[in-house]
Formats: structure tokens, C-alpha cells, sequence
């Protein structure tokens, strides 16, 4: 049996959970007639392929809302997508980093979302960071040619797919949130997933993310008694999430390990075992299919893959 093919959004983030989503959606529970919660959005990879029926999706980072919010609403379309790419990658190939410069800085005074979609694609390594001024600050990924037409008609293709998810989907909300206010609508019958930034890594103003943030989520989710699915890792080359046997003690855990390169060599290689705290029993068979999005109440398929 094959799982369904994932499909990438149109902006990146770091820990973006691309590779990952075939072993949460395996993990996610059965029945359920709740609202789906994701109050750590990032680049919507998780909700967009899990395509629930219902979901309350929110980020403290307004910018990753509002260009979603842009879609749902029709205001940003593929073919808007196009004729923006077509024109400012044409710039970008002409001027260098001098014109990703200058539109970093236009996004910073104006928030214009495809100017984000632009930084996102042609920044460094696909990062979103902010400073304390809340000033987009990643430098140029240093490709001029990035915005080629196979590239452009590859984005376009992603915003026609977020597009007719969002606009089909009425009872999916976007909202820009801090995960408490977000978790305090949670309720037993939901379900949450959770992706907070890992703690110690990946710090920016709207990504701050220390020990207490880590035991409020455990409390607001216990208040919820909503079901939830935690992201989060076991341990790395050099170190192992202590936070595993304090604040997460007693869930359900499962874990994968996956390798990722540091720099271009091959000799910087790392590991990390990434882990999915569960708070309820699932029995997965290994003869059911990966992809059960369709036989669940919570989730809808919506959109062929
Ligand atoms: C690890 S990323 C999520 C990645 C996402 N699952 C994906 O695959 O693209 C964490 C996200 O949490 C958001 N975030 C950080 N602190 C938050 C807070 N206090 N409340 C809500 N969202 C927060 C960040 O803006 C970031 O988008």
C-alpha cells in the first residue's frame, strides 16, 4: 500500500516538518469529532497535508498568517504569484543581492506578503528570522538566477494548491496567536498538534522559546484534555532534550532518526532522533496503509494528489 504523495507549501521555515509528515500523520489518532488545533503553523506543511475538516491554525508570527490569510482570501492568486516572481526574480538576476537587499527592506517597511514570499525563496537557506526591531534579517541565498520559469511555475503550482484548500475549506481559521490564547479554546474533543520551536535552537523575536514556554504548553494542554501529537527530539550528536523525562514524563513516545549535512560535506554528518509525544494509545497496524487521512472523521481528503 503507498501513502499519499506529500505536497510542500510555498514558503519555507526552518524546521519545516516536509520529511517528517508521513510518520505524524501515521501517528495521528483514530475517530475523532473535534476541531483539528496547530498553533505552531510554520509553512503549513502538516495541516495542509493532513487536510482536516476542521482546524484552527495560528502562529505569533503575523507574516506566515498573512500571506495565507492573502490566499484564503483570493487577494494572492497563482497567476499574481507569476507575473510578481517573473518580475522580480528578472530584477533579482539583473542586480544581484543588492535587489534582495532591496526588497528585504522594502518588506520591512511595508510587509507586503509576496515581497515575504520573494525573501523566502531566494534568502539563505530558506530561514525566516526576525530582530528585536522585528526587521526581516536574512541575507541573500546568494543565487541571482533563483527565480527561473521552472521555479516560478514550481511556486505557483504550491500557491494553486494552498489556494484551493484554503478557499475551499470554510471551516478551516487562520489566525495570528500565541499558543496560549490558541490552546485556551482547545477542548476534549479536539485534537492538537503541536511544533513549537525547539528549545535552544532556531531563536528569532516571533520564535523565542525557553523552558517556560515548554512546561506552559504542557499546562495548557492538560487544561485543553484536547488529544495532542507533540513534535519534538530525543536527542542529537552532541546532547539529549532533558525535557523528555521532566515536562513530557509519562506520554507515549515514538521516535526516527533522520541525518541532515551541516555545511557540504559528508563528513558533517549529524544525527538527530526526532520524537512524537502522544497522549493517547494508538494501535497503529503495520498492515494499515500510512495514509489513513481519509478513513477519519476529523480528516477530509480533499484535493487528489
Ligand atoms: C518549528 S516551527 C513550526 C514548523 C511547522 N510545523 C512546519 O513544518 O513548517 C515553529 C513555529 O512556531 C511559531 N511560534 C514560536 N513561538 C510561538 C508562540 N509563542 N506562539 C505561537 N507560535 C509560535 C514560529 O513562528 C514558527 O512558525
Amino acid at each position: 500500500m503507498t501513502s499519499e504523495r506529500v505536497r510542500v507549501p510555498p514558503i519555507k521555515c526552518q524546521g519545516i516538518k516536509t520529511k517528517l509528515v508521513d510518520w505524524i500523520r501515521e501517528n495521528l489518532p483514530g475517530q475523532m469529532q473535534g476541531t483539528y488545533f496547530e498553533p505552531f503553523l510554520g509553512s503549513g506543511v502538516v495541516a495542509f497535508n493532513v487536510r482536516p475538516k476542521r482546524a484552527f491554525l495560528t502562529d505569533s508570527n503575523p507574516h506566515i498568517v498573512a500571506f495565507y490569510e492573502q490566499i484564503k482570501r483570493g487577494q494572492i492568486t497563482p497567476l499574481l504569484v507569476s507575473k510578481f516572481l517573473a518580475t522580480e526574480g528578472g530584477k533579482l538576476r539583473t542586480y544581484g543581492a543588492d535587489y534582495y537587499y532591496e526588497v528585504r527592506d522594502r518588506f520591512n517597511s511595508q510587509k507586503d506578503p509576496l515581497d515575504f514570499l520573494f525573501l523566502s525563496r531566494s534568502c539563505f537557506n530558506g530561514l525566516i528570522r526576525f530582530n528585536r526591531s522585528k526587521s526581516y534579517n536574512v541575507p541573500f541565498g546568494h543565487k541571482p538566477n533563483r527565480f527561473t520559469k521552472s521555479y516560478i511555475t514550481k511556486i505557483c503550482n504550491q500557491v494553486k494548491w494552498v489556494s484551493l484548500l484554503l478557499r475551499r475549506n470554510e471551516d478551516w481559521t487562520l489566525a495570528c496567536m500565541d499558543f496560549r490564547e490558541a490552546l485556551s479554546r482547545a477542548m476534549a474533543t479536539d485534537f492538537v498538534y503541536c511544533d513549537p520551536p525547539y528549545l535552544g535552537r532556531h531563536i528569532d523575536y516571533f520564535n523565542s522559546w525557553s523552558d517556560m514556554e515548554e512546561k506552559q504548553l504542557r499546562e495548557t494542554l492538560d487544561q485543553s484534555g484536547a488529544k495532542f501529537t507533540l513534535s519534538t527530539w530525543l536527542k542529537n550528536t552532541y546532547r539529549t532534550n532533558e525535557c523528555i523525562d521532566t515536562i513530557w514524563a509519562g506520554f507515549r513516545m515514538v521516535t526516527r532518526e533522520h541525518f541532515y549535512h551541516i555545511g557540504a560535506k559528508e563528513t558533517n554528518r549529524n544525527s538527530m532522533t526526532e520524537a512524537l509525544i502522544l497522549n493517547y494509545e494508538h494501535s497503529m497496524s503495520e498492515n494499515k496503509p500510512i495514509n489513513k487521512v481519509e478513513q477519519l472523521g476529523l480528516f477530509e481528503s480533499l484535493i487528489p494528489a
